[in-house]
């Protein structure tokens, strides 16, 4: 069991390496193609615009922005404020400067939530507690998406923590969190599943 100190020194080794890493991280993944997780949520969520999605560790903005082209009212979340400062100049959307183990958000606020690379990050220990604070941050019927790198257990990857799940203990998570499973699928998209470290999930609210 981590102590709230060893939590501390995990978020913030991790949020350490994203903060030295600023301005190289938006060069490598600014053109990064993820139409197939934005349409994993949107087609989970009202076919209307004005939708609002919250992008959870959203980096330096490349999805607010995208969100925000559709006609969507995004808003993100980063414990980076480099990447907080970043993604509000990239996508002049409202971004929260919150911790992922310190989370303050509105109830019953979102209709969506975009989660992509970035729930793994979140000590295993706590990921029951995080889901359910995302839950009753959705509005009734709303949606999650998730994108994690799959595998079992927890590393140091350099600086940053990682926990890695299969999809079987990855949904039993979402169900106590309040969450039914409606799509899941790997990534990269068309390659044999032992090249497909990424496992992507559509989960709504029951
Ligand atoms: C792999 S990046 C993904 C960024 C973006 N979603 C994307 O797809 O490009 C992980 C993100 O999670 C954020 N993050 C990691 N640990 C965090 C924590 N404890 N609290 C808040 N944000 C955190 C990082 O700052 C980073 O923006």
């Amino acid at each position: 069991m981590l102590s709230t100190k060893d939590l501390e020194t995990i978020s913030s080794s991790t949020l350490n390496h994203y903060e030295a890493n600023a301005a190289s991280f938006w060069e490598g993944t600014r053109h990064h193609d993820v139409t197939q997780n934005y349409e994993a949520l949107l087609s989970a969520l009202p076919n209307k615009t004005g939708l609002k999605i919250l992008d959870f560790g959203c980096g330096p903005g490349r999805d607010l922005a995208y969100f925000k082209s559709l006609g969507h009212l995004p808003t993100g979340l980063d414990g980076s404020k480099s990447f907080c400062e970043m993604a509000a100049a990239h996508s002049s959307c409202p971004v929260l400067h919150q911790n992922f183990i310190r989370l303050d958000l509105p109830a019953a606020s979102f209709d969506g939530i975009f989660a992509n690379a970035s729930l793994f990050h979140v000590p295993r220990q706590e990921l029951a507690r995080v889901l359910k604070i995302l839950a009753a941050s959705l509005v009734s019927g709303g949606a999650l998406f998730s994108s994690n790198p799959r595998g079992s257990g927890e590393a140091l990857n350099g600086e940053r923590y990682g926990h890695y799940l299969e999809f079987d203990d990855y949904e039993a998570y979402l169900q106590a969190a309040g969450f039914a499973v409606v799509h899941h699928y790997y990534r990269p998209k068309g390659l044999p599943r032992d090249q497909q470290p990424w496992l992507a999930v559509v989960a709504k609210l029951c």
